[in-house]
């Protein structure tokens, strides 16, 4: 963790403010790519926000944050008490939504605060002069975070699609023609994300890269799972899992360490290799050929399709 001060706190939206932190000593912060995030933590609140500012002002990392009233309460809470002044932790940056910046065209999307990350992918490839399209939905001008910016800096690859004003992004029609090679990276609501993933299962795997703003499936309900035996091999252990508990719980209580971050499905950290067994793969990391495979699982919220797995472990 890192105690980091709070240098302004900026309207950006409606809804949305952003936060800027610099060190408390003046010192320089860590470097970050596109696609990074930071943990924000204040007392019990932590959450993840996608870094959002310049790159080269290695003074002040920046985030986005919209107040999300049905929430789980983290945004509220920012909202409501940061101020300038006051003395926040991070964890990280860390990057779970890489830009590959070796391909030869690019298509940009945001929905709505997605723009945190996809903003900080769209000045890199321009500063790499790497051609790319940006499409940037929301519900309409005063919502949408970071429009001047993106209007100044983006002119050229930018489609605006704003709900109030009748242009709403057709997917099909906007992804009718993806260059070969071209790659495609999105952030924005849930809704977004299905729509591109069905529309993917067309094109050639790794074309659409993704970050999800919360996991979807892997909220454990015990009514609703089996319990489940692993045996680990290298250790030669048999562990029981129970239905209220994830792999990842009954290993880290049977001392078994393995390392874990974001513990939703979505950054790939607590990977572990399955030898036999069929997996019930409930992240968002793994693509359809590397579930098909059979032969690794994220611990924190895949589990048994069966009563049994054996792990490389
Ligand atoms: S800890 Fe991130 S996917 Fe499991």
């Amino acid at each position: 963790m890192r105690r980091v001060v709070v240098a302004e706190v900026k309207r950006e939206a409606e809804a949305v403010i952003c936060v800027g932190l610099v060190d408390p000593h003046g010192r320089e912060l860590p470097d970050w790519t596109p696609g990074s995030h930071i943990e924000l933590v204040s007392g019990e609140w932590r959450r993840y926000y996608s870094l959002c500012g310049t790159r080269d002002d290695r003074n002040r990392l920046s985030i986005a944050i919209l107040r999300e009233p049905e929430g789980r309460g983290g945004s509220v809470h920012f909202h409501d008490t940061v101020k300038p002044g006051d003395v926040l932790h991070i964890a990280g940056p860390k990057n779970h939504f890489h830009l590959d910046e070796t391909t030869t065209r690019y298509t940009l999307i945001a929905g709505g605060i997605g723009i945190t990350p996809i903003i900080a992918m769209a000045d890199r490839l321009k500063a790499l002069g790497k051609p790319y399209v940006l499409h940037y939905c929301g519900a309409g001008r005063r919502t949408m975070a970071f429009l001047e910016r993106v209007e100044r800096d983006h002119s050229a690859a930018l489609t605006l699609h704003a709900g109030d004003e009748g242009c709403r992004l057709n997917l099909p029609s906007a992804l009718s023609s993806l260059a070969e090679g071209e790659q495609v990276y999105a952030c924005g609501p849930e809704r977004l994300l299905e729509a591109l993933g069905s529309l993917a299962e067309k094109w050639p795997e790794g074309t659409l890269h993704v970050e999800h703003f919360t996991a979807r499936s892997n909220i454990l309900d015990p009514e609703n799972e089996h319990a489940f035996e692993v045996v680990l091999a290298d250790s030669d252990l048999t562990l029981q899992v129970g239905n209220h508990q994830t792999l990842l719980e009954a290993l880290t209580s049977a001392g078994v360490d393995v390392p874990s971050d974001c513990c939703e499905g979505l950054c790939g950290t607590c990977e572990v290799a399955v030898t036999d067994g069929n997996i019930d793969h409930r992240d968002l990391v793994l693509s359809r050929t590397e579930r098909d495979a059979n032969d690794r699982m994220m611990a924190c919220c895949s589990r048994a399709a069966g009563k049994r797995l054996t792990l490389a472990l």
